[in-house]
């Protein structure tokens, strides 16, 4: 057992640390407070290899290991997780799956532009209807011998306007359940796609999450991936990857706070001394590194599995949802720290608490990673 990061390990570190402090720092309330989507952000991450990082280089990727990743969203979540969900939906629920499961036409076509960061993508999974109930899909999508017809709605879309690509999933079979479902990678463009209002939601509220619905959009057989009735496998082996993004988006949350709250303690003085003094504010500190700790090693456990083709399902699972409730935990407990000034927006902690609620809901909420966890200990 080796808890030594490499040399490369911490030089990806402090470049996601440096960007997170020039160019997302600066804006990052105005962009909260407004809804702003961080689009020369983004652009400038792809630019530095952050949006396919796992991805073979040949297929324009930074052909990084999942221990890198992870170190990146922790950095990037630190300061902005309105960026690093664009970030990790990219990487993990677009790129991963494209490069795991299409074919060689799909990749040159989508995989290398959504790699090099010079377009993004969207996984459409979610619907008004179906939410951690997956299966109940009601989008359909109807064989119609060249192409299917897309016909639905999809709620909840991450990059849902930003992308110009989105991986669809739909029913094209409903007698055979979760076998009848097919994914499918459909252009944004396609006539028939409808792009809904953005969500005006609590935190990571620079992202841009829509409804998107499709009225007979057609998309061409070759654009479903994998065989026949692969979609629903496709989804959960997908999510099972992207909840150690989620993960790692949570553990920078609850890190991004606990730094503030340590450097405020030091700075804040209440009777007479600063309020690191107080063994109340100072076992606070000591339960949050505690926690964060433990997430972290979670995280790495679950990036390690991943990175050594073991099944990372369970491990992927217990990081998220350990993680996301630390984030919780710890953006709370930070506000507390700050007293008063906790609960306005210049101090940034309000925010990482309003961001850290997303974590416990998205890519699985945290009574479906209990279910995951519970099926897998109990065989
Ligand atoms: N890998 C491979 N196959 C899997 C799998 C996995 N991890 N998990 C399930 N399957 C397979 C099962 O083996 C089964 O196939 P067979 O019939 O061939 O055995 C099939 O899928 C159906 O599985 P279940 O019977 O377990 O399905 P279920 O209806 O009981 O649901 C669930 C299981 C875990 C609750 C699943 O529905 C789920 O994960 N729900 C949450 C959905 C979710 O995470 N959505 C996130 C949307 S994306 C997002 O949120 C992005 C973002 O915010 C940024
Ligand atoms: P429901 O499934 O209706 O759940 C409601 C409550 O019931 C939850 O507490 C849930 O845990 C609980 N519950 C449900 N079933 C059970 C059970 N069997 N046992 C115990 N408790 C249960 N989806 C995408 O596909 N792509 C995206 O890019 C995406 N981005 C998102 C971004 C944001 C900001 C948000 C808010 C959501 C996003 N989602 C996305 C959707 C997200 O994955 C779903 O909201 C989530 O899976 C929960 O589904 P739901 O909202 O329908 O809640």
């Amino acid at each position: 057992m080796d808890f030594q990061l490499t040399e490369e390990h911490l030089m990806i570190q402090k470049a996601a640390r440096d960007f997170a402090q020039n160019e997302l720092l600066p804006g990052v309330i105005e962009r909260d407070e407004k809804q702003i989507y961080p689009a020369a952000q983004i652009k400038k991450l792809g630019e530095l290899g952050f949006l396919g990082m796992m991805v073979d280089p040949k297929y324009g990727g930074a052909g990084l290991d999942t221990i890198s990743y992870v170190l990146a969203m922790e950095e990037i979540s630190k300061i902005d997780a309105s960026t690093s969900v664009c970030m990790s939906v990219n990487n993990s629920l677009v790129c991963w799956g494209l490069e795991q499961y299409g074919s060689e036409e799909q990749k040159q076509q989508y995989l290398v532009p959504l790699a090099k960061g010079e377009i993004t993508g969207a996984f459409l999974l979610s619907e008004p209807e179906a939410g951690s109930d997956a299966t109940s899909q009601r989008t359909t999508a109807e064989d119609k011998g060249d192409f299917y017809l897309l016909n639905g709605t999809k709620n909840w879309i991450t990059n849902g306007s930003s992308a110009s690509v989105y991986l669809v999933i739909a029913q094209t079979h409903p007698d055979k359940g979760s076998k009848g479902i097919n994914v499918l990678i459909v252009e944004k463009n396609s006539p028939g796609v409808t792009v809904g209002a953005k969500e005006n939601k609590m935190g990571i509220r620079g992202s841009d999450t829509h409804s998107i619905m499709f009225l007979d959009v057609k998309v061409p057989k070759q654009n479903r991936i994998g065989e026949d009735g692969f979609g629903f496998k496709f989804a959960m082996k997908t999510l099972a990857g992207g909840r150690i993004g989620i993960a790692s988006q949570a553990l920078g949350i609850a890190s991004g706070a606990y730094e503030l709250a340590i450097n405020y303690s030091k700075q804040r003085k209440a009777f007479g001394k600063e309020i690191s003094q107080h063994q109340a504010i100072q076992f606070k500190l000591a339960d949050m590194a505690t926690r964060i700790e433990a997430a972290r090693l979670l995280c790495f456990r679950a990036a390690w599995e991943k990175d050594q083709h073991q099944d990372y399902t369970l491990s992927g699972s217990m990081a998220k949802v350990y993680a996301s409730e630390t984030a919780m935990w710890v953006t709370t407990e930070a506000v507390q720290v700050h007293g008063g000034y906790g609960y306005v927006k210049e101090y940034h902690v309000e925010r990482l608490m309003r961001d850290a609620k997303i974590t416990q809901i998205y890519e699985g909420t945290s009574e479906v990673q209990r279910i995951v966890i519970g099926r897998s200990i109990l065989g």
